[in-house]
């Protein structure tokens, strides 16, 4: 296993990815682990991330001195590379000149890591500081001109760093130094596979799961749905599937998730009908916080009673999660999400009903869990279908919800989804949807004015949705969506294009 010290970076995940993809197993961990942790864990190597702190900085973060006496090979990016030369008596400066963005890197000595390179590589940076002073045993393997440092060594110690960023896609050789320094220098082994993945999960499920019942609630989403076959895999007739109609849900996507249950035969599919309930609870109900509340509580209220109604002859312990690692990892990261800006739907069943929760993919990668579903026998079409919050569609309907304005939206909605699909844009976008704006303005349509609602297209670029970029739509897909939703959707006389990012904005409007 190859370890990576978080120190804040926003690509701590994608060393951990590019490692996972080598196929070797890799996990981040806090900037500060315990050294004598690290050596329980006998990493092959470990990495230092980067980091928006400068170790110039008081109270910038540092990792344990000791992992420097561990023996275990060390490759520091970016911050990581001046904490590496902070800490074993090397120099660090604000730099002069500014690097960021791609540079051309001169290889001097194509060993280790720099194995196989070009004597020209572009690389991308993103720091300020920069190594100017070597700690004692360090030399110097590669430059850029703003940046003498730019890759350097400690042969005999097997510590090494860059100032640039080889995780990044803009470092065309990046992958290759990641890969030389986890089988050149780490002899990392190569046992990270998704087929084995699968057969460890299904054997431990078994054997925690033992003579109990577990319980599922599927939302129609990737993970929860690969939790769900796992399970069935695993436990056959013990696991229970659960999922809730609230009649929040897109166009079809209930009868899409009944076949797919149908298809690769899972037993004990529980769908829960729940439309009427969940429509007269939100009833006159206009602020977001309340909307999200109600639908939580109801979503518990139809869970517990179908429980205690249907259930109640099996001996349920568990309760499963399609809990994934990002979700799991923001939360202990330095700087990691602090605030709350909306309250996110989660169910709170197992505090309430005395639930043990069991978490079958909570090492994986969304990119790991749709290739498990694939292996699983999950259909295309639904592992690579864009996130959909928990609320459903309550929260794309500013203000209060109705029958109608989710008719409405629904159509337009199913008019947007099949466009981007027809024009090969769905597959290019994180997330793309439709929202109902509740506000009437003017229009005409043949000879008559129209007084009708608007729709405010969404489409975001985003790795996590933590941050985002409104995507750049050809305009002729925005012409065609735009003219069929007012043409083919009653009640509906403007299209709006969503160009803001987040932050400021959320991906959702409520
Ligand atoms: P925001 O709107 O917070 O959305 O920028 C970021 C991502 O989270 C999704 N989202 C949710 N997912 N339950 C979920 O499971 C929720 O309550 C929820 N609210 C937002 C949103 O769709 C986007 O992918």
């Amino acid at each position: 296993m190859v370890l990576v010290l978080n120190f804040g970076s926003q690509f701590a995940h994608l060393i951990a990815r590019r490692v996972r993809d080598l196929g070797v197993r890799a996990e981040i961990l806090r900037f500060d682990v315990p050294a004598l942790k690290i050596q329980e864990l006998k990493p092959a190597g470990i990495i230092l991330s980067g980091g928006p702190a400068s170790v110039l900085e008081k109270g910038s973060p540092r990792p344990d001195r000791r992992i420097f006496d561990l023996g275990v090979p060390i490759l520091g990016i970016c911050y990581g590379e001046q904490v590496i030369a902070e800490m074993l008596g090397g120099k660090v400066k604000a730099g002069t000149r500014r690097e960021f963005g791609k540079e051309t890197l001169s290889v001097l000595d194509r060993t280790g890591i720099f194995l196989g390179l070009s004597k020209e590589e572009t690389v991308w940076f993103s720091h300020g500081d920069q190594v100017t002073g070597l700690p004692k045993g360090f030399i110097r393997l590669a430059s850029t001109l703003g940046c003498p440092n730019a890759g350097v060594a400690d042969l005999k110690r097997r510590i090494w760093g860059v100032q640039f960023h080889p995780e990044v896609t803009h470092t065309v050789s990046g992958i290759r130094i990641i890969s030389n320094f986890v089988f050149q220098v780490c002899r990392a082994k190569q046992d990270w596979k998704i087929a084995s993945v699968r057969s460890g999960l299904t054997q431990s499920l078994k054997r925690k799961i033992g003579e109990n019942h577990i319980l599922v609630g599927v939302s129609g989403g990737v993970d929860s749905l690969v939790v769900a076959t796992l399970l069935n895999e695993a436990v056959g007739g013990s696991c229970h599937a659960v999922f809730v109609d609230t009649g929040l849900l897109r166009k079809g996507e209930a009868e899409q998730v009944v076949k797919v249950f149908k298809d690769l035969r899972l037993k004990n599919f529980h769908l829960l009908g729940a439309k009427d309930l969940f429509l007269k609870r939100l009833q006159g109900v206009t602020d977001p916080e309340k909307k999200r509340k109600i639908i939580g509580h109801t979503f518990i209220e139809v869970f517990e009673k179908f429980i205690k109604t249907k259930l109640s002859k099996h001996k349920i312990k568990y309760f499963a999660q399609g809990t994934i690692y990002p979700d799991r990892i923001e939360s202990a990261e330095p700087g990691g999400h602090a605030s709350k800006i909306k309250s996110h739907h989660n169910l709170t069943l197992p505090a309430k009903l005395g639930f043990e929760v069991v978490e079958p993919i909570r090492d994986l990668y969304k990119d790991e869990v749709r290739r498990l579903g694939k292996l699983l026998g999950l259909p295309k079409d639904l592992l690579w279908r864009h996130p959909f919050p928990g609320p459903g569609l309550a929260v794309r309907i500013v203000g209060e919800v109705t029958p109608d304005r989710l008719r409405i939206l629904r159509e337009a909605d199913s008019i947007y989804m099949e466009e981007l699909e027809g024009a090969g844009e769905y597959e290019k976008i994180w997330q793309a949807f439709a929202v109902l704006l509740p506000l009437k303005t003017v229009g005409v349509m043949g000879d008559a004015r129209t007084y009708e609602y608007m729709i405010s297209l969404r489409a975001v670029d985003s790795v996590d949705g933590m941050s985002a970029d409104w995507h750049k739509m050809p305009v002729e897909v925005l012409e065609k969506v735009s003219s069929r939703i007012v043409r083919e959707v009653r009640g509906v006389n403007r299209v709006l294009y969503d160009v803001t990012q987040k932050p400021p904005a959320t991906v959702e409007y409520e």
